[in-house]
């Protein structure tokens, strides 16, 4: 058998296939390009869901005349000049394949004007017509056609024109977000789908998602170890059927990220049912030495130098302002300066010689390399919890019966502000919004399952099952972070056997279990004892308990066990709750309200509501009393 060299032209249409294996990434490329040539304009144009026809066209610095043929050739690139820029690049693209790849599998042309007349270079399935003088206007436009016309093998796994069509209108959403002062206009067959006004990321996002989505958002911006993170998420009750709501920009572009992904999710984990998927689009920029952009050929993800880190950065933020302690006001935008500012007014008015308190003590800023030590170490699971005071952060559309209208329109970004501080104002009267529970009369229970509480023209309804499971778990979350839990010596002491790795892991971990209540030793090597268990979790099934521990010892969750074991506890707090069908007493049933202290804002630890106020007025709806 002879070896063969490919010729340049065989070879291209292989490497093209890395590269761009559908319109969608051939409009990737082509917007990244026309970003990188600092376009403040881009216009993108399909046809056929891509396949037919793709155009785009930008008011960026234009191609020089004489560099148009270089643009087309492999291993061009203007970004990138020797192996060390390789490390400070931070351009969209830098392997200089992009154009050539998609040549090389289409009819393409580039029109472009620097601002000396508009030249014109086409290119036929990778062989290259001459340069010629074209009309234009300052920027580039280029048009690829019959993708894939001379590879009948690619075309043949393109899916319908209308889902590549959806593909590529996906992607166009993650652009308009990911660069907010940028406008796009963006069309399908002739008809406007998106278009954008680069007026900043609320109206980006309103662009993409309708005006009622930033109602339930909450703006944040925080800056962890030079880690910053910055963006939209939803609000705790806010949840979407999949995860094409969830966006990531890592150092600006869109990235699918294992990492973070679990990082949020496990954060919205209290608060979100199974199949509900939080809302967020987030913006990390770390610096550009600790994250490498080129592992993916279509640079779809991006790997980290340290996972933990990371992890535990946007873990720490995102849970913060959802379970509203006090760190959560460092990282909500505007809450803290409107705090700042009413503490500075109440000050003058008082008319001290001192200057304005700081409200919101300021963390000392660590360093990345800092963070990264500490967390070596840090393994208990709730460090800091028991000097956090909570923070109370009501949900806009909290225990409602019916949510309000959505079609208020969110325009201007003034709006985003003054949610937050609406929120920050809810917070101040927070106490007020807490039902007073001697308000309340107990008036009987439905389907051994719900009670119904009247307070004046509002009543209350109450999930005993749910209301009762959160209770427990909280009581076991305020152990744990008090360090209070009391264990329960058992009488034959439970041996693990666990290989080397599992038995490393585990003597690693000691600590943290043994903060939850386990009494927990090495016995020997490759084994371990457990001798006493956290008396909340007494009937627990210790093979299944470390059976799950150890499985996802590799995986992203066990990064911090501390989550882990927080589903343990809420799976353990179901268990131990009464269950709906149940009958309560009436004693036991006005006990229950008062352990939930008022709060009829409570989810169970699955995320469903524990309470729904309905209020007089609309049982009067319901009977035509009042329309
Ligand atoms: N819209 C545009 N405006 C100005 N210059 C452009 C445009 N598109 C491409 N170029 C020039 O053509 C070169 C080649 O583009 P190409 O996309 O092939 O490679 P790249 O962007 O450098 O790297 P990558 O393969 O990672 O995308 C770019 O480096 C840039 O100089
Ligand atoms: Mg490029």
């Amino acid at each position: 058998m002879s070896i063969n060299i490919l010729t340049p032209d065989v070879y291209n249409r292989i490497a093209a296939g890395e590269v761009v294996d559908r319109p969608y990434s051939v409009v990737k490329e082509l917007v990244e390009n026309a970003i990188d040539a600092g376009a403040t304009e881009i216009t993108v144009e399909i046809e056929g869901g891509g396949k037919q026809k793709i155009r785009v066209v930008d008011n960026g610095c234009g191609i020089e005349k004489d560099e148009l043929k270089k643009a087309y050739q492999p291993h061009a690139t203007s970004k990138l000049a020797d192996a060390e820029d390789l490390f400070t690049v931070s351009t969209l693209g830098f392997r200089g394949e992009a154009i050539a790849s998609i040549a090389s599998v289409s009819r393409m042309s580039i029109t472009s004007d620097v601002g000396q007349g508009a030249y014109a270079l086409s290119c036929e399935g990778g062989v290259l017509g001459e340069v010629y003088s074209a009309a234009g206007a300052r920027g580039t436009e280029v048009v690829v056609s019959d993708l894939f016309y001379n590879t009948p093998a690619r075309l043949k796994f393109l899916k319908t024109d209308s889902q590549e069509e959806g593909d590529v209108t996906n992607m166009m959403a993650r652009f308009i977000l990911s660069r907010p002062e940028i406008s796009f206009l963006y069309t399908a067959n002739g008809k406007v789908k998106f278009r954008s006004l680069g007026e900043g990321l609320p109206s980006a996002i309103t662009v993409v998602y309708g005006a009622s989505t930033l109602e339930n958002c909450l703006e944040i911006a925080a800056d962890k170890h030079g880690i910053v993170l910055h963006g939209f998420i939803g609000n705790r009750n806010f949840s979407k059927p999949n995860r094409t709501y969830q966006s990531l920009f890592v150092n600006g572009r869109y990235v699918v990220n294992q990492t973070v992904a679990a990082a949020v999710t496990n954060a919205y984990a209290a608060y979100l049912m199974k199949r509900q998927y939080p809302f967020y689009v987030l913006f990390l920029d770390v610096p550009q030495e600790i994250v490498d952009v080129n592992v993916h050929p279509n640079k779809a993800d991006v790997r980290f130098q340290d996972n933990q880190i990371i992890y535990g950065s946007v873990y720490a933020v995102i849970s913060s302002v959802l379970d509203g302690n006090s760190r959560a006001v460092e990282y909500l935008v505007g809450v803290k300066e409107e705090l700042q500012k009413e503490e500075a007014a109440r000050s003058s008015a008082v008319q001290t010689a001192h200057a304005a308190p700081q409200t919101v003590a300021s963390q000392p800023m660590m360093t990345y390399e800092e963070a990264k030590k500490e967390l070596e170490f840090d393994v208990s699971p709730n460090k800091n919890a028991p000097s956090e005071p909570r923070f109370y952060i009501p949900d806009p559309v909290r225990y409602e019966v019916h949510a309000p209208s959505a079609s208020v329109a969110i325009e201007k970004r003034e709006d985003v502000f003054a949610e937050n501080q609406r929120l920050l104002r809810e917070k101040e009267r927070a106490k007020q919004e807490h039902v007073d529970v001697k308000s309340l009369t107990f008036k009987g229970e439905l389907f051994h399952t719900y009670l119904f509480y009247e307070a004046g023209d509002e009543a209350f309804i109450v999930d005993q099952h749910a209301a009762h499971e959160r209770l427990i778990y909280d009581r076991l979350q305020e152990k744990l972070a008090s360090r209070t839990v009391i264990s329960q010596p058992m009488l034959v002491p439970y041996l693990l056997d666990v290989n080397a790795a599992e038995f490393a892991f585990l003597t690693k971990n000691f600590q943290i279990l043994r903060e939850m209540g386990f009494e927990i030793d090495e016995f020997g090597s490759g084994c371990v004892k457990v001798s006493a268990v956290p008396t909340e979790l007494m009937d627990i099934d210790l093979n299944a308990f470390f059976g799950e521990v150890l499985a996802s010892m590799e995986s992203l969750r066990a990064i911090r066990l501390s989550d882990l074991l927080k589903d343990k506890l809420a799976s353990a707090a179901c268990k131990a709750a009464v269950k709906g069908g149940e009958f309560l007493t009436d004693a036991e049933a006005k006990k229950l309200l008062e352990r939930m202290d008022g709060d009829m804002g409570l989810k169970c630890p699955h995320g469903r509501p524990v309470a729904v106020k309905v209020k007089r007025s609309e049982m009067e709806k319901l009977f035509k009393r009042i329309v």
